[in-house]
């Protein structure tokens, strides 16, 4: 299994990680087959992502990916994180072996989830 440099440098100096104290949203996701757990703390202004970290409790794939996740989406809009996928995610990596690609999915999913409880919070969704 053969890991890209980009992955490497992520996963050795991952961006934005630890907590942000008063975050406006934040998520705990879970990865059931692996027990790796990812958890993401957003400081949102006017709609755009002002702040955000992370704290991931798992495999280096998961790292790699939080840490990216964060990078690509600072200082973008909540309805453009929204949209931003797994796979973009990956691709912006080098890609990730096949059998590490199920890690993947923490990050976008603790993003996604933690953007739709700040918006239900706010009652509009
Ligand atoms: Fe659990 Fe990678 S092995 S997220």
């Amino acid at each position: 299994m053969e890991y890209t440099e980009k992955v490497m440098d992520h996963f050795m100096n991952p961006r934005n990680v630890g907590k942000i104290e008063n975050a406006d949203a934040v998520a705990e996701v879970g990865n059931p087959s692996c027990g790796d757990v990812i958890k993401m703390y957003l400081k949102i202004s006017n709609d755009i992502i002002e702040d955000i970290k992370f704290q991931t409790f798992g495999c280096g794939a998961a790292i790699a990916v939080s840490s990216k996740t964060t990078e690509m989406v600072k200082g973008k809009t909540i309805t453009e994180a929204l949209e931003l996928t797994r796979d973009q995610v990956a691709n912006e990596l080098g890609g990730l072996p096949a059998i590490k690609m199920h890690c993947s999915n923490l990050a976008a999913d603790a993003l996604h989830q933690a953007i739709k409880t700040y918006l239900k919070e706010h009652g509009r969704s």
